[in-house]
């Protein structure tokens, strides 16, 4: 009796340690990559076909620096990412977010920018990495978090520089270097 009370105890144990070892069961560590991507964002702002569109405002103005500004205007954007600043070079991609223009109400003015740098093509066609930061809008140069990714770029982080290449009424062309580490993920996970 007593055997068969501690051979049940056993069994049920072995078979919670299967459970786990299930359960926990995983293929070898997948090793994280470093990548470097270098694009340019074509913006425009204006003109025919504009790549912004305002979706809200708030009616509150802020008082920064004596003038006056809007506080809380919402963009939608879809911006399309190129190769080079030249606006006919190779389309790879597409910066899709909301970006909050004057997220601030103190000085420096702040921007507030959230886009998802989706690619069209090449090794990374269908991935995309995830970026939310707020600047100075004064900032030609701006730091923006990687905040994550999808596809090759599964549990992205790091950062992007952002510089203004041109800007004028109706085309903003910034330029951007991308530093990531990732996993570049499997199918079956
Ligand atoms: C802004 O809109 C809200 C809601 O309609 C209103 O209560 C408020 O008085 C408005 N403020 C200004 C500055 O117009
Ligand atoms: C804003 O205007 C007030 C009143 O005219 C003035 O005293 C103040 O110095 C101004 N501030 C700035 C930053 O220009
Ligand atoms: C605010 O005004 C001061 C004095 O005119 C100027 O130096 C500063 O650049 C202004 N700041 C912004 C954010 O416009
Ligand atoms: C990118 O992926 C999509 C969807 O799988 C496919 O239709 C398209 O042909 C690919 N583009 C390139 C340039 O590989
Ligand atoms: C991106 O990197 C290149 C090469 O290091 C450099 O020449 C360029 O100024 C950088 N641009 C930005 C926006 O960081
Ligand atoms: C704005 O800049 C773009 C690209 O440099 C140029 O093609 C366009 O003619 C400029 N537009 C105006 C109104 O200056």
């Amino acid at each position: 009796m007593r055997t068969s009370v501690f051979t049940w105890i056993l069994i049920l144990c072995l078979s919670t340690i299967s459970a786990q070892s299930n359960y926990h069961s995983q293929h070898d560590p997948e090793e994280p990559k470093l990548t470097n991507l270098h694009f340019f964002l074509h913006e425009a702002p204006g003109g025919s076909n504009p790549t912004v569109a305002m979706i809200a405002q708030s009616n509150i103005t802020v008082d920064v620096n004596n003038s006056s500004m809007p506080f809380g205007t919402v963009y939608a954007v879809d911006d399309p990412l190129r190769v080079g600043p030249e606006p006919n070079s190779e389309l790879i991609g597409n910066a899709q977010g909301l970006t909050v223009i004057i997220a601030g109400r103190s000085t420096p003015p702040s921007v507030l920018l959230h886009f998802d740098f989706g690619f069209t093509t090449g090794k990374f066609n269908g991935s995309s990495i995830s970026v939310l930061s707020r600047n100075p809008t004064t900032d030609m140069e701006r730091e923006l978090t990687v905040v994550g990714g999808r596809g090759k770029f599964r549990m992205a982080k790091g950062f992007a520089h952002l510089k203004v290449y041109s800007a004028n009424a109706t085309v903003i062309i910034a330029e951007l270097n991308v530093t990531v580490i990732h996993y570049e993920g499997r199918s079956e996970i």
